[in-house]
């Protein structure tokens, strides 16, 4: 029997041939194709500007800096992340403050948001669009403006998405994305700032080139965080068949709500109306006492799933011995989420056979 695994990056002939034209081209650093993706991704976010950088983690840490988020600044968000999300705010020497998540979307709840806002000084709301749904856009862009806070969006997971027909990404001062290997959109390993302020994106451009102004004149301590021309023309061409990458993972994630809502001990992902969500992972809850059980009888299927996030970001252990408080939403979504695989390279077959074992299996 064949592995079923979680993620599986979509790579065809054309990407192929992309690497290829670049390696011919002999400019392999940052050069033309840079500039095209960056362009050709910016059009499709419906935003004015794109930064390409070397990950999603850079292009957190670079959007916080460009924000000037330093000693001193704290920016709120979320405990049920991908550690990358609060790590950017620990690399600006600035703090990250908690608040709790819905138990439905599994992202950031905007009421816990206000009543922190109203409590403390905060400079800047990260949020998560977490798996590839959107976070309650309305309500956030809201608070950020009776508040007066930056909004910065961790999009890793969920480039196309959109709320109320507007791209993830482009409600904050910035977006943030991963292009990491098994993402909706790969480049490999590399991540991309949208943005539709000038002045920002022109300080994130120095940043993320050791400070640069001009060629040879330095006026500020950055980074390298540049990405590469091979990176940029794989992202091209995953850019232009993203769109049925998405409708290939909607098709796969609404195959598994017509089987697995009919069961009674299994909670399917909620899509709220008027959200778009892009399936970066098909997120499944369980109650807490079988999560570990359904995981192993899966693998014992060759069916690949995780518990994606088992811990907390307050509870990492670097971060709990400086007691961020208690997140009991999140505590509890971490216990009983199960992410099944969802991606594009599924067959009809694979989608059976993970319905079947599940079936099978005696909670
Ligand atoms: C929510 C979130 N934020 C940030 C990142 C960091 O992106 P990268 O791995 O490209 O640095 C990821 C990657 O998995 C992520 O899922």
């Amino acid at each position: 029997m064949e592995t079923i695994y979680l993620a599986q990056p979509d790579i065809g002939e054309q990407e192929r041939q992309a690497v290829l034209d670049v390696l011919d081209s002999g400019i392999l650093a940052s050069g033309p194709k840079v500039r095209e993706f960056e362009q050709k991704f910016a059009e499709y976010c419906d935003v004015e500007h794109a930064v390409a950088v070397s990950s999603g983690t850079t292009a957190l840490h670079a959007a916080l800096l460009g924000l000037d988020v330093g000693n001193g600044d704290k920016v709120l968000t979320t405990p049920f992340s991908f550690i990358a999300t609060s790590n950017s705010i620990l690399f600006c020497d600035a703090e990250p403050v908690f608040a709790d998540i819905d138990a439905k979307t599994f992202n950031l709840d905007p009421n816990l948001v206000e009543d922190k806002l109203k409590r403390e000084k905060i400079k800047a709301i990260m949020l998560v669009h977490l798996y590839g749904l959107p976070c309650d856009m309305d309500a956030f862009s809201f608070l950020a403006k009776k508040y007066d806070v930056e909004l910065i969006e961790d999009s890793a997971q969920a480039v196309g998405a959109t709320y109320k027909n507007q791209m993830a990404g482009s409600f904050g001062k910035a977006g943030c994305f991963s292009l990491y290997a098994t993402k909706n959109l790969m480049a490999g390993e590399r991540g991309i700032i949208t943005s539709s302020d000038d002045e920002l994106v022109k300080k994130i451009r120095s940043l993320i080139n050791h400070g640069r102004q001009g060629h040879f004149e330095h006026t500020k301590l950055g980074f390298n965080f540049r990405t590469t021309d091979i990176a940029a023309a794989l992202g091209i061409v995953q850019l232009k068949r993203l769109p049925e990458f998405i409708i290939k993972r909607n098709a796969n994630a609404d195959f598994y709500n017509q089987h697995l809502s009919k069961i009674d001990w299994i909670t399917t992902p909620y899509v709220p109306d008027g959200y778009h969500h892009v399936y970066h992972q098909y997120a499944i809850r369980v109650s807490g006492s079988i999560r570990n059980k359904l995981i192993k009888h899966l693998a014992e299927n060759q069916i690949k799933a995780a518990p994606t996030y088992p811990i907390i970001i307050p509870e990492q252990s670097f971060y709990q011995q400086k007691g961020y408080g208690d997140f009991a939403v999140a505590k509890t979504a971490s216990q009983e989420v199960v992410c099944l695989p969802v991606h594009t390279k599924l067959c009809q077959k694979d989608l059976v056979r993970v319905v079947d074992a599940i079936l099978r299996f005696n909670p």
